[in-house]
């Protein structure tokens, strides 16, 4: 049965499609939503004092991400292929020199990292499902929800049950297949998503801290930005919009070959803006309304938010809502993380989509019990300055690796692919909006990444 379905849907192209590109759409944004978006995004804004920071996070998606986002769709879509093979493939067929495959092992290896530590997060938001289906909480002072989290924080073996439910979760959608497995889930999941967002927004308008939080959200003082801010806000509008290491390349080579690009990738940033302003216009009216600190960091959604439900009406059953929010979001980009290094894996080596998936989530899995246990009995492992292992591993992805990938596929899909006329057709970006991209890809992106890493590293 799952034979003549593979071959079925690689008839046509030896390789996976998927159904149309609506699902292409839905899936693009169901990887890019996650816990980019709903998590990280506001804890951020509120360690970097809001409004300026997230006016620099919308110049960096406008001007770095969406170029670099054309460019690693469009590239995936010429080639059909796992990102190294879509670099090194495209490099011969431009007579270009083989080591652009390099960028595509960078994209490898951040898969690896960034899913470890994803997957510990992940974690807390199914522990916090728990949490509000059972109403644990019910009748908690502020330091009591407090200490439950830095409780959870302080068991390794109840973060390492949550973490390995949710990467089971994650090997057991992504083995099914891209059909089957991602595309099924996702077309459900993705709606759900949404219509718990607006409920969650519509529910904040009604709180006497929804016109704080939007003043905090969208008024702009820019004495409260530093040099570190504007790394924080570059390196984040990758990670948000998954670029850099393979995903969107990966899910762009399931498109057919004749898809325009640019128009879709407009949808995916749109789409993937709008989810995080809005989890910012859902979260930081009940910390104002509760009186909350908008700055406490990544414990935001896990103490702040709590502390401010289990004081606001129907506090239980939108904390559920959110955290099962939270989860859906994880889920699907948990998924695009692993395809790259999975689709990689399994056309080198041939071995089955199923064995391949598992392999591959034991070794993150392994990777992500050290993650968990810089929490606790790793506290004190330091790899990169101050940073526990967790840390070092976000940072090391998010501000560096993403994008230097992100670098190097700008530069690749502008620089090479698109010299040659017979490739550049390959890439579907029409002669109109050609030069546009050109010259954002290929100039305006590369020097902000280049000058705002330099600055923000040195
Ligand atoms: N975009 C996802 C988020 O915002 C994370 C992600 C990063 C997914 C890199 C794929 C690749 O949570």
């Amino acid at each position: 049965m799952k034979k003549s379905f593979n071959t079925e849907e690689q008839k046509t192209t030896g390789h996976s499609q998927w159904s149309n590109r609506g699902v292409f759409l839905l899936v693009a944004i169901g990887s890019a939503v996650g816990l980019g978006n709903i998590w990280k995004f506001p804890y951020i804004v509120g360690e970097n004092g809001g409004g300026a920071f997230v006016l620099v996070y919308l110049l960096c998606i406008v001007l770095v991400g969406v170029p670099v986002l054309i460019a690693e769709i469009a590239l995936g879509k010429s080639a059909q292929s796992n990102p190294v093979s879509a670099f090194s493939n495209l490099a011969v067929a431009c007579k270009a020199n083989r080591f652009w495959a390099l960028f595509g092992y960078v994209g490898i290896i951040s898969g690896f990292l960034i899913l470890s530590f994803y997957s510990v997060v992940a974690g807390w938001s199914l522990e916090y499902l728990r949490v509000f289906i059972q109403n644990d909480l019910l009748g908690s002072d502020a330091r009591a929800v407090e200490q439950y989290f830095t409780q959870l924080l302080a068991s390794p073996n109840t973060l390492l049950l949550w973490h390995s439910v949710f990467m089971l979760l994650t090997v057991a959608i992504a083995a099914r297949g891209v059909r089957k497995g991602i595309e099924k889930i996702i077309t459900w999941s993705m709606p759900i998503l949404f219509v718990i967002l607006v409920i969650l927004v519509l529910y904040a308008t009604q709180l006497e801290g929804f016109s704080k939080a939007f003043d905090y959200l969208f008024v702009v003082d820019f004495s409260k930005l530093t040099t570190d801010g504007v790394l924080i806000a570059l390196g984040h509008s990758f990670f948000t919009l998954s670029l850099g290491m393979g995903a969107m390349m990966v899910y762009g080579s399931y498109l057919q070959k004749d898809t325009p690009v640019v128009k879709l990738s407009f949808m995916i940033a749109i789409a993937d803006t709008l989810v995080a302003l809005m989890a910012g216009l859902a979260i930081f009216p009940l910390i104002f309304t509760y009186g909350l600190q908008s700055a406490s960091g990544p414990s935001l959604l896990f103490i702040s938010l709590p502390n401010a439900l289990l004081n606001l009406p129907f506090g239980q059953f939108f904390g559920i809502a959110f955290f099962f929010l939270l989860l859906i979001a994880a889920l699907s980009s948990a998924i695009s993380i692993l395809e790259p290094v999975l689709s990689f894996v399994q056309q080198k080596t041939r071995l089955s989509r199923r064995f391949t998936a598992y392999l591959i989530g034991s070794i993150v899995w392994l990777i992500g019990i050290s993650a968990l246990l810089a929490f606790n009995n790793w506290s004190d492992v330091h790899l990169l300055g101050e940073r526990n292992i967790f840390d070092s591993l976000d940072y090391v992805t998010t501000n560096i690796l993403l994008p230097l990938g992100g670098f190097g596929i700008s530069i690749f899909a502008v620089w090479v692919v698109s010299k040659q006329s017979s490739t550049r057709k390959l890439l579907g970006i029409s002669d109109s909006k050609y030069p546009i991209w050109r010259i954002s890809a290929g100039i305006i992106a590369p020097i902000v990444i280049g000058v705002i890493a330099w600055n923000g590293l040195s």
